[in-house]
């Protein structure tokens, strides 16, 4: 008996760590533990957050419009979003279309230029707020927040609050002179904030992830932690919901740990062996009565930032979040 036990043990530690990751996932009512772990690794909260994180949506979905009216938007983000709009122009449209690829929070950049190479017909718009990582191993133009490589006309990193970038953006989207579409956003290893009291703190809890979903595009989430994918998925669920979108198709996956990773987050974790998880959502398909929305939107009745303090800008006072 002693001995069989010894055996299966044996097994199970000489199996690749994929696999083991691959049973857990594929089965989720059976919540098998963990059997390998790395310093990275993050246990699921000892309690169900579900039943905090739904109302949280709920009061961010009844909150959006009071939250867009009052949110004031940083200077250097104000900076850096005209730098980008002033920029747009001089982009030629590549193979007849004009896409971008947005890379939430891309740290040192490495996944914005991976992804432009995985994408030889867009643009990749990388955002994040550090200078001290957008700045690694290159240099930005005296008081810029842009940066743009000359060998890689299709990179683009901007130094930005997200949640305020996103605000301006979705203001633009529909003005006749933002011809560009949104075809994918990625969201590769976001801050996790584990403690089940900082569920408001994650990307998912923000009052400005319905913005985010309205943005559009293929969305993707990367992280190490798998508790935090779920999440990610029932909140992006329950706000379709709630704003009456039509279930986006979604797909998760274990991330073949295939060095190097698409970001510095993911070569760091898939070198050390530590499990990383992907979940991809396609765009809601549309309604008829949001087909009706959007050429409504496009008419004009979007209206764009109102200035209040000097070098801030009160977010747009009439949205329409598709
Ligand atoms: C854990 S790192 C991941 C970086 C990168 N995506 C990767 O996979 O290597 C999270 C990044 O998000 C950025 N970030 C967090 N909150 C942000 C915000 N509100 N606005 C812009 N960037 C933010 C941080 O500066 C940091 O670079």
């Amino acid at each position: 008996m002693f001995r069989q036990f010894f055996l299966v043990t044996i097994m199970l530690l000489l199996l690749p760590r994929q696999t083991l990751t691959f049973l857990h996932t594929r089965s989720p009512p059976l919540h098998l533990p963990r059997l390998l772990s790395t310093q990275y690794t993050i246990d699921p909260p000892s309690r169900n957050e579900t039943v905090k994180l739904l109302p949280l949506l709920s009061r961010i979905h009844t909150n959006k419009q009071n939250f867009l009216a009052h949110h004031v938007v940083p200077a250097h983000t104000i900076a850096a979003f005209d730098s980008f709009k002033a920029l747009l122009p001089n982009l030629p449209s590549l193979n007849g279309a004009r896409n971008l690829i947005l890379d939430h929070g891309c740290g040192t950049g490495t996944s914005t230029y991976n992804l432009a190479a995985l994408h030889p017909n867009h643009y990749v718009l990388g955002i994040d707020r550090s200078s001290d990582r957008l700045s690694r191993g290159r240099t930005f133009p005296p008081d810029s927040h842009l940066f743009l490589d000359p060998s890689n006309p299709r990179v683009i990193l901007l130094r930005a609050e997200i949640s305020s970038f996103m605000i301006l953006l979705s203001s633009f989207l529909t003005a006749p002179d933002f011809s560009f579409t949104v075809t994918h956003q990625k969201i590769y290893y976001p801050n996790p904030y584990p403690p089940t009291k900082l569920l408001s703190s994650r990307v998912y809890g923000l009052p400005s992830f319905p913005i985010l979903l309205s943005l559009g595009g293929e969305i993707e989430l990367r992280s190490n932690w798998e508790h935090y994918v779920d999440q990610f998925s029932i909140a992006v669920q329950a706000l379709d919901e709630l704003e009456q979108r039509s279930p986006r198709p979604i797909s998760k996956r274990v991330l073949p740990s295939a060095a190097p990773g698409v970001s510095r987050f993911e070569d760091k974790y898939f070198k050390c062996n530590e499990a990383c998880f992907g979940t991809t959502f396609l765009p809601p398909p549309l309604t008829n009565s949001r087909k009706r929305d959007r050429r409504h939107v496009r008419r004009g009745v979007v209206q764009t930032g109102v200035h209040s303090v000097p070098g801030e800008r009160k977010s747009p006072a009439n949205y329409e979040l598709s």
